[in-house]
């Protein structure tokens, strides 16, 4: 995995919109992974830049959302249907036939997490996806003891993960569904690249334990070591338990001219 530290949270989210705008730029009709949660917000908010005053385009890019709450009526604010039309799709030309998310109120969720599967596999399947990573290790949804090989599938959250996200839902723990649906930790994996980013002390211990610890389903994001091109940008806080800390500022800094990253 490639380890990408970065002062603050503002300019990991730099880092990884230049990450993504170079691929969009080299391939216009690419097909982009995305994510929901705090964490790419300020990516998603460089990218909107980068569209408005640079012209990055979105027209042709097809994409495929992680996950989604089982049960959830669409408008509601915290569906990711929502939040990705707020927070990033209605800001860019973004083609609205091709934005994929799981269909949260499917009758036959088993039917609807295949047809999610073979829908990415149409596309072409996934050049980049973007993930953050839960305090447990999670990785879409995909919480510990989550099959490494696993496709899209119904998952419960753990406890931890609805007092995680409750702070979306006011608060009120009531209000978080029990149930969603995610790629599986085997459809990350299928993508042909992974930008995983962490800000803040509180995923310090998950980013430690998935970059540097053994690779375990109790920790999904380690399974990423076994993936052939994986990037992961960190913050300081969300690197401070990273033992190799020097090692990976001493690689960012000596990168060869034609690996650097701008966009
Ligand atoms: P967060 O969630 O970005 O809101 O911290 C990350 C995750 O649960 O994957």
């Amino acid at each position: 995995m490639e380890i990408i530290i970065q002062p603050t949270p503002e300019a990991g989210s730099i880092v990884a919109a230049q990450i993504i705008a170079k691929l969009v730029r080299r391939k216009p009709d690419c097909v982009l992974g995305l994510a929901t949660g705090s964490t790419p917000l300020g990516t998603y908010r460089e990218l909107i830049r980068m569209h408005r005053e640079d012209g990055l385009d979105f027209a042709n890019v097809t994409t495929f959302n992680l996950d989604e709450y089982v049960g959830l009526p669409l408008e509601h604010p915290q569906s990711y249907r929502a939040f990705m039309a707020e927070n990033f799709f209605r800001q860019v030309n973004a083609n609205a036939r091709r934005t994929h998310i799981p269909d949260g109120l499917a009758r036959d969720v088993p039917a609807e997490c295949a047809r999610y599967e073979a829908a990415i596999v149409a596309a072409g399947g996934i050049d980049l996806q973007l993930l953050g990573i839960g305090t447990d290790g999670h990785i879409g949804f995909n919480e510990p003891s989550s099959s490494l090989a696993s496709r899209t599938r119904i998952k419960t959250l753990t406890e931890r993960t609805r007092a995680d996200n409750a702070r979306f839902f006011h608060g009120d723990l009531a209000q978080v569904p029990f149930h969603c649906i995610t790629m599986g930790v085997g459809t990350i994996m299928a993508s042909r690249e992974v930008l995983m980013l962490a800000f803040g002390a509180n995923k310090a211990d998950a980013v430690a334990a998935a970059v540097e610890g053994p690779i375990t389903a109790m920790n999904p994001a380690s399974v990423l070591q076994m993936h052939p091109v994986a990037k992961c940008v960190v913050d300081g806080a969300a690197a401070a338990k990273l033992a190799r800390r020097d090692y990976y500022h001493w690689v960012f800094a000596h990168k060869p001219d034609w690996q650097k990253i701008s966009a």
